[in-house]
């Protein structure tokens, strides 16, 4: 190569050097964006981070498949415990009234079926300590068995004068089994159902009516499961229709692996997905490969 060619690759080099570190910088700067999207929705960073697949075993294993809430039939409820009972009345009759019927101050419990109460009271919402426009998520104050026996005695009680039982909302699911969960079929779900609410990272988000969906991050596979089937406070309900037994399945397994992902080394790139992933590779990986490029150019 003549010596004069020399300083005009020079100067061609330092001309494409500046494009190629644009194409860096826009890549630094979505990881700087896709990054913060994640946190800034965040909420929930002050919650402890729930165990991820326990899920204690019911006593009754039923299907979650009575969501329409008008003709189900708890068989094994009917007569809640003694020790339900007693926990109720020190705990939520004050509120809600002795024969959960309702009062000026709380709504009626009769009839939403042991889920629902099971939910409230295992997200730590029930009992209310502060009322407030949302019941807020916080550490439960009883056990998961204590919640049990409250929601099966609640959903025991009957409204004097109705003829025959009342109709219950769905009962607490038996064990959660997500070994045959669709991890990219929940996801499917997910983005269809729950992102509008949830936020896509299912940080939560406020809803425009000045409610607010909560973060799923510290939710157990129960709870979830509950929050799908009873539809708490501005939450819609799913019904199996909408919603098959494995779909939910499907859902509960995305959301536990979206809240608790297994970052194997690297940057999380905030948990968006494949298409910032590939992009962000794409851009980053070009980047180099121009500089790579031009570098060696340089050198031949
Ligand atoms: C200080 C009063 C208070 C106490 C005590 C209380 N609650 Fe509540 N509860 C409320 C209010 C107010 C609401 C409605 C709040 C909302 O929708 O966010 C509510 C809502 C609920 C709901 C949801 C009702 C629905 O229609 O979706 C359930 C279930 C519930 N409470 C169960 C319980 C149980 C079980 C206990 C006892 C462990 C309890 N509550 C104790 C005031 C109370
Ligand atoms: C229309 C908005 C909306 C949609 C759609 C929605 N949710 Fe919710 N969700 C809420 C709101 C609001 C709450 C809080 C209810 C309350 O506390 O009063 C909530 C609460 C929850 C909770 C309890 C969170 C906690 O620990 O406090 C879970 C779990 C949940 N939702 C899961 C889901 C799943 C899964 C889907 C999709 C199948 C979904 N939600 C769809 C609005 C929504």
């Amino acid at each position: 190569m003549p010596a004069s060619a020399r300083p005009a690759i020079a100067r061609r080099t330092r001309q494409m050097a500046l494009p190629a570190l644009l194409v860096m910088g826009v890549a630094a700067i979505s990881i700087v964006l896709f990054g913060s999207t994640a946190r800034a929705q965040g909420t929930g960073s002050a919650q402890p981070a729930a165990p991820a697949t326990t899920v204690p075993a019911g006593t009754h294993n039923h299907a979650l498949g009575n969501t329409g809430g008008t003709s189900y039939q708890d068989t094994e409820l009917g007569t809640g415990s003694a020790s339900g009972r007693q926990l109720y009345v020190q705990a939520c009759a004050s509120c809600h009234g002795t024969d959960a019927q309702g009062s000026a101050r709380a709504p009626t419990l009769v009839g939403l079926g042991s889920a629902a109460v099971d939910f409230w009271i295992i997200t730590g919402r029930m009992p209310l300590e502060v009322p407030s426009q949302q019941a807020m998520r916080k550490n439960p104050i009883f056990s998961t068995t204590q919640a049990k026996e409250i929601a099966q005695y609640v959903a025991s009680l009957q409204v004097p004068g109705y003829v025959g039982s009342v109709p219950q909302g769905p009962s607490i699911p038996g064990p959660i089994d997500l070994s045959q969960a669709n991890l990219a079929h929940g996801g499917e779900l997910f983005r269809l159902n729950c992102s509008t609410c949830h936020s896509l990272t299912a940080n939560g988000g406020a809803l425009s009516y000045g409610a607010y969906a909560p973060s799923l991050v510290p939710d157990t596979p129960l709870e979830i499961a509950e929050a799908i089937r009873t539809g708490p406070g501005n939450m819609p309900r799913f019904s199996i229709a909408q919603l098959s037994s494995q779909d939910e399945a499907d859902i509960i397994k995305y959301v536990k692996y979206i809240t608790h992902p297994q970052d194997r080394g690297g940057f999380n790139l905030g948990h968006v997905g494949p298409t910032t992933e590939g992009f962000i590779g794409i851009v980053v990986g070009v980047g180099l490969l121009m500089l790579a490029a031009f570098w060696i150019g340089d050198r031949a």
